[in-house]
């Protein structure tokens, strides 16, 4: 497949994968509307045209949490990563240094915190979920401390796993799920190579490496729902805070009221997120939550925003709804499944070519030149 546009890996990971893996990254909570609001309600985002102003000198770069990046742009974290290329964790993470952009190690990675952050030329982002089990978050935060790490990502929208009935249809879960794989697995061959075989262990590297015992795909949902803790308030964050020396950023905020708890707290950063509609099914999209939150609190602490962001054009319309930087999830997944390292590093080009375009067009010879001025007057969500 011949990949032109951001939006071609989703088709050539989908030719790849397994159905379990395809599907459980592309897919969302109970009938998917908030997943799908998020593209939605984004691509409907107008923005104003603007000719004749001398577009000639353009800088994609911005500055966060004390680290330059090439463009406002970072790899969120994502579960399972090295599921989806051979240790993908680490070919994601060195395309993201390569292009100049942070990359987010999730808790529930396939590779450890200590295989992926030295393959990288910058600090690494290392993300946290509140979990029961203390005794593994502070490890991980020691450990994490000790590879470098500067930026800690602390998901907070997962109190209690969201249903994502497609995981049960496609074998993730459900009856015969692990036979279901298997036959799955060889019916893609390329891929049962790459990371079925050459991609060992098959491993939660992180929870493994403080249980002191392999750990395997069967135990990733049942070890996160065991230890999803649902008692969870602010006052819980509070050591968390006191024993991270670099920025904290809470991830999965969508109400003006949570962000401004997040300034009161002292948070450096959140990320506005309905966990890429993965949680719950019915909630606003972000492109909508964005504006509202950016009134309370833009100025006070950095606001990132996932779910929904595809492409080059959609993180200049994130921005001009009131994001200083985006993650981008499912984007780079698909890519990485589809073509590995490279296959990112090209999507993070296409999204800068996007991105250089729009803000030609807009007239936007800055990152800090992308604001609520560049939207029409009569698009849709605001105004
Ligand atoms: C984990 O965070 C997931 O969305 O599956």
């Amino acid at each position: 497949m011949i990949i032109s546009a951001s939006s071609d890996y989703r088709a050539a990971a989908e030719r790849r994968l397994p159905p379990f893996l395809f599907h459980y990254i592309d897919g969302g909570a109970y009938s998917e509307y908030t997943m799908k609001r998020n593209t939605d309600d984004l691509s409907q985002i107008a923005l104003r045209q603007r000719v004749l102003r001398n577009m000639s000198s353009l800088s994609l770069e911005t500055r966060l949490f004390n680290e330059t990046l090439s463009m406002p742009v970072a790899l969120g974290p994502v579960g399972l990563t090295g599921m989806y290329a051979r240790r993908g964790e680490v070919q994601a993470a060195k395309a993201a240094s390569d292009a100049g952009i942070p990359f987010t190690l999730s808790t529930v990675s396939v590779c450890p915190i200590e295989e992926v952050a030295p393959a990288m030329s910058r600090p690494m982002w290392f993300q946290l979920y509140v979990l029961r089990d203390r005794g593994f978050m502070r490890n991980a935060l020691e450990r994490a401390k000790a590879a470098g790490c500067t930026t800690l990502v602390f998901t907070v929208d997962m109190p209690t796993p969201g249903a994502r009935y497609r995981d049960a249809h496609s074998g993730m879960s459900g009856p015969f799920a692990a036979s279901r794989r298997y036959l799955q697995s060889v019916q893609h061959p390329r891929w049962a190579w790459d990371v079925g075989v050459l991609g060992r262990p098959h491993d939660l590297g992180n929870v493994s490496a403080y249980l002191g015992k392999p750990t395997a795909l069967e135990d990733y949902i049942g070890w996160l729902a065991k230890n999803f803790d649902p008692s969870i308030s602010w006052k819980d964050l509070e050591w968390i805070r006191d024993f991270w020396d670099g920025p904290m950023v809470i991830k999965g905020i969508l109400d003006p009221e949570d962000a401004k708890d997040a300034v009161r707290f002292g948070a450096d950063g959140i990320v506005v997120s309905n966990h890429g509609g993965r949680q719950l099914d019915g909630v606003l999209s972000t492109a909508r939550a964005m504006p509202a939150i950016a009134d309370a609190v833009k100025g006070d602490l950095t606001l990132l925003a996932d779910s929904g962001i595809r492409n080059g054009l959609d993180v200049v319309r994130m921005l001009a709804l009131g994001a200083d930087t985006v993650l981008l999830g499912r984007a780079f997944i698909y890519a990485l499944a589809a073509h590995g390292q490279q296959g990112v590093e090209n999507l993070l080009t296409l999204i800068a070519n996007e991105m250089r375009v729009a803000m030609t067009l807009t007239g936007a010879k800055s990152v800090s030149d992308i604001s609520r001025e560049l939207l029409a007057a009569n698009h849709l969500l605001v105004g």
